[in-house]
């Protein structure tokens, strides 16, 4: 939950110093918010789990607007970015390139190419036609592009299998098993414009363990001792990637420092004598913004069905949080206001055309009436970042708050941008 997330003695919600019925009359719902204090409070957390050299890296997938970048940089972190737009958001709020890994399965050439002429700091390749590429692409830039490589360890992070990645079966990646990464490293070692410095593994998200973490370093340790055999290729880097999860009902997970506290020894003890220890690096996205982040709705309708379920039905939805109807996700609801009566048994159903649009089920909360504002917590990650416009209702803004005051991130929303780039189309008679 945000830190400042706090009710006044009349019962009345305020974030960051600011009350949520302010915030809905000034800019509206829905509306995502972010508390600037819960950000730098959970980057701080990891700061203070990873000691330099050891990086952190914040995932911008998670949640990523201008605004956010001189928090990040602020708080001395990286940023691991997927895709041109990620990319160019952070250069363009004056993110320093060399700071930035440039991931994803899939880069297209024209991404390849800006992430070359920005100056990247590295980039994870994740297949060999990648590899080919990079070498191509840097030697017509005239220049050589550090390289790390995506390894699959094969671990079971126990999490939805929508967001498991580690596994053998998974789509990111060189397996380490059956001779496809050691055959990586032998190509990447050969291109001439390449320059392999790394190895990377992400096992997945909404990981509440340190296990398969510990297990996942190990098999990367392992491997990369084979290849030093191999090879006498010997990583300067071991990006253990992000998915630390955050406890939802009752779930216990590790802190950043209890997670991390293995690595260290785990990566010295691995490195062989007479080579230097490598540095290692996380990539924490929903641990760093997942709690800081509410959405604020108003009720609209609230309506018993035919088996006596009633559904509080509010002004969002799968448009903007579709992580319940995707994962499963559960959330936790609270009325803005406190009111009185004895708590019912509903469901927080949104606004999209479809069964499943259904944000909070079965959730314990006093009487609400159509008017009343309502807060779904712990959106901050995956929420904005995943949003659609669907139904062509377009994407709410991101208001974020810091001791009393609050500040548009992104602006929004305006009901004629869903069809501002449509053309008007003429048939022949
Ligand atoms: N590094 C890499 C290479 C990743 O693929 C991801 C997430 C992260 C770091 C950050 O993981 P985090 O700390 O946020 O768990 N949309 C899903 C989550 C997908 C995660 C994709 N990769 C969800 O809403 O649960």
């Amino acid at each position: 939950m945000a830190d400042t997330l706090t009710r006044d003695k009349d019962g009345v919600l305020s974030l960051g110093g600011v009350s949520l019925p302010d915030l809905a009359a000034r800019y509206g719902t829905p509306l995502y918010l972010m508390d600037v204090a819960t950000v730098t409070a959970r980057l701080q957390a990891w700061t203070d789990a990873v000691e330099p050299p050891n990086e952190v890296y914040f995932a911008g997938k998670a949640f990523l607007c201008r605004a956010l970048i001189p928090i990040l940089q602020k708080a001395g972190v990286g940023l691991d970015v997927v895709s041109g737009g990620e990319l160019l958001t952070a250069l363009s709020a004056g993110m320093d390139p060399a700071r930035i890994t440039f991931h994803g399965n899939l880069k297209t050439t024209s991404e390849m190419r800006l992430a070359l002429a920005s100056g990247v700091g590295r980039v994870v390749a994740d297949s060999d036609e990648e590899l080919t590429r990079w070498d191509r692409l840097a030697a017509d830039a005239g220049r050589t592009v550090e390289v790390w490589l995506r390894l699959t360890p094969g671990v079971d992070p126990h999490t939805h299998r929508y967001i498991t990645t580690g596994h053998v079966k998974s789509k990111f990646g060189w397996p380490l098993e059956g001779g496809a990464a050691e055959a990586a490293v032998g190509r990447a070692l050969e291109l001439p414009h390449v320059r392999l410095t790394g190895y990377h593994a992400h096992i997945g998200s909404q990981i509440l363990e340190s296990k398969p973490y510990v297990e996942a370093a190990e098999h990367m340790l392992a491997f990369a001792r084979a290849m030093h055999q191999r090879y006498r290729f010997w990583p300067r880097y071991l990006d253990l990637g992000g998915g630390l999860g955050i406890p939802v009902a009752g779930q216990t997970g590790p802190t950043p420092r209890e997670l991390t506290e293995a690595f260290t020894a785990l990566v010295r003890g691995g490195t062989p004598d007479g080579e230097q220890v490598p540095v290692w690096a996380v990539e924490p996205g929903r641990s760093v913004v997942a709690e800081a982040g509410l959405t604020l709705y108003r009720v609209g309708v609230v309506k018993r069905a035919g088996d006596g379920t009633v559904y509080v039905v509010v002004d969002g939805g799968m448009g903007d949080n579709i992580r319940p109807a995707l994962y499963e996700a559960r959330y936790r609801a609270e009325p803005v206001r406190s009111p009185a009566g004895e708590p019912g048994i509903v469901t927080i159903a949104g606004r999209y055309c479809e069964s499943g649009d259904l944000l909070v089920e079965d959730v314990a909360v006093p009487a609400l009436e159509p008017d009343d504002l309502l807060v779904v917590l712990d959106t901050g990650a995956y929420g904005y970042a995943m949003a659609s416009q669907y139904n062509r209702v377009p994407v709410p803004a991101v208001v974020a708050v810091e001791n009393g005051t609050s500040s548009v991130w992104v602006e929004g929303p305006r009901w004629d941008e869903v069809h501002a780039r449509d053309k008007t189309v003429s048939w022949p008679s």
